[in-house]
């Protein structure tokens, strides 16, 4: 029989995927390979640290049976030593910010565990700051142990006994570049400690976003204050105890938006579903890759999957509520959704054979000042309040009179997949434009529209 003996024995051991399209359609020369954390039981990086923390303490003692595991967490790690927990008879509970996403925070649960979620905005040392919350719980709660992974010996070892050698191994000792996130700073430091040892020509490069600390830190000592940002799961507000900068010869800043859209286009383009971080990592092995020639091995670490990010940066409604998703990939029908979902409201629009006082006072209800005339859901014509109010000058009358005999020409119409360009182009001539989907108007997008989507 060919088996397993727990879920554990699968940590590790993750393969190296080499990096084709692109790479090349940028011209680098150089190797790039993603290192498929993702691909552990946990889906990341953390798997590792979750068990050798636990295992490290048995042997300790400070992990005793029946013994409750207490850790702040952005999720990867919790779900790590949750795996290990499970198949080891302890409990867990894990303290996490706002931030972290909800799909982590359900699967936390769904290991067993119990989660506590602190305010994304609490400044470290506070009491409500998410790593003091975690330490108070420990210390209220008997037989429990809090692993800290922030300074935990146990978190760069199992990266310096396991992550790096098996780069050294299956590059044939080759790579010449390590690029990885910092967030606790265990792996940078542990698989980085163990490639220089065995050639300290090789570069290690860490990957942080715009915002967090770790750039200025390394290269002034000065640590500034940090500013908010939406990759999850690296940079820090604070140095940490396992963030050795002496390891680091590099750091690369990157911004949200350039992670987010190249961990969507290694998902799109490669088939590497990945999260945020894995972005930013992805971005600093472009950077340091670019003027490198063919004999460069550059690797970076796929930190976790795109599974834990669903419903944010692998969602387009989402990107384009934060303001970063590109252009050429709204259409229509998003522009269309966003606007339902902030405006709350449904089609307003005119009968031809309605009577032209009632679409007025519905227009003014709506304060809306054109609306289409649609029948059957199809476009016949536009109802525009300045030009009705001016035949109506001419003619009172009109006011009894069918929207038909008013109603000045139709908006254009566009699919639902019309890119956001071809919108703009329509809107530069019409005032609106309609949007059909399976040959039904849905949806109106004015000018305004697309200015506070540009806003
Ligand atoms: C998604 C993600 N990427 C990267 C990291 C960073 O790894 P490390 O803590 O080893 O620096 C973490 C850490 O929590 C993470 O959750």
């Amino acid at each position: 029989m060919k088996f397993y003996n727990d879920i554990i024995d699968l940590v590790g051991k993750t393969p190296l995927v080499r990096i084709n399209t692109l790479s090349k359609q940028r011209g680098i020369k150089a190797q790039i390979f993603a290192k498929m954390e993702s691909l552990n039981p946990g889906y990341s990086v953390k798997d590792r640290i979750g068990i050798s923390m636990i295992e490290y303490a048995e042997k300790e003692g400070t992990l005793k049976p029946g013994g409750t595991i207490i850790e702040a967490t952005s999720g990867n790690t919790g779900i790590g030593l949750a795996i290990a927990a499970a198949t080891k008879g302890y409990k867990c509970i894990f303290v996490l910010t706002e931030k972290v996403s909800f799909e982590k925070t359900r699967y936390l649960k769904a290991l067993g565990a119990d989660v506590v979620v602190c305010p994304a905005a609490a400044k470290a040392g506070t009491p409500d700051h998410y790593v003091e919350t975690a330490r108070r719980i420990h210390r209220e709660t008997p037989n429990s142990f809090y692993p800290d992974q922030y300074s935990h010996p146990a978190n760069p070892l199992a990266h310096y006994q396991t992550t790096g050698p098996e780069l050294w191994e299956d590059t044939d000792g080759k790579i010449t570049h390590f690029v990885s996130g910092i967030g606790t700073g265990g792996t940078i430091s542990g698989t980085g400690r163990y490639l220089k040892e065995k050639d300290p020509s090789i570069q290690i490069i860490g990957a942080d976003p715009y915002g967090s600390i770790f750039k200025t830190y390394k290269e002034s000592g000065h640590v500034p204050e940090a500013t908010p940002y939406l990759v999850e799961g690296i940079g820090q507000c604070a140095p940490t105890e396992n963030a050795d900068m002496k390891v680091i010869d590099r750091i690369i800043n990157v911004t949200d938006r350039d992670s987010f859209e190249l961990a969507r286009q290694l998902g799109r383009v490669e088939g590497i579903f990945c999260g945020g971080s894995t972005g930013t990592n992805f971005a600093a092995a472009l950077e340091v890759a670019n003027g490198l020639d063919e004999n460069a091995v550059v690797v970076f670490i796929v930190c976790d999957t795109g599974e834990h990010y669903l419903t944010k940066f692998h969602s387009d409604e989402w990107m384009k509520e934060k303001l970063l998703l590109e252009p050429q990939r709204i259409t229509a029908g998003l522009i269309a959704e966003t606007k339902r979902k902030t405006v709350e409201e449904d089609l307003i629009y005119a009968d031809p054979d309605e009577i032209v006082r009632d679409a007025l006072r519905k227009m003014h209800e709506a304060s809306v000042t054109q609306i289409p005339v649609l029948k059957e859901r199809r476009s016949v014509g536009s109802l525009k309040e300045s030009n009705v109010l001016a035949k109506l000058l001419e003619d009172k009358s009109l006011l009894d009179s069918k929207v038909s005999e008013v109603m000045d020409e139709s908006f254009p119409v566009m699919d639902v997949d019309a890119s956001f360009d071809e919108i703009k182009a329509s809107l530069r001539k019409a005032p609106a434009v309609l949007i059909e989907d399976f040959k039904r108007i849905t949806s109106i997008i004015t000018r305004t529209d697309l200015l506070d989507l540009q806003s």
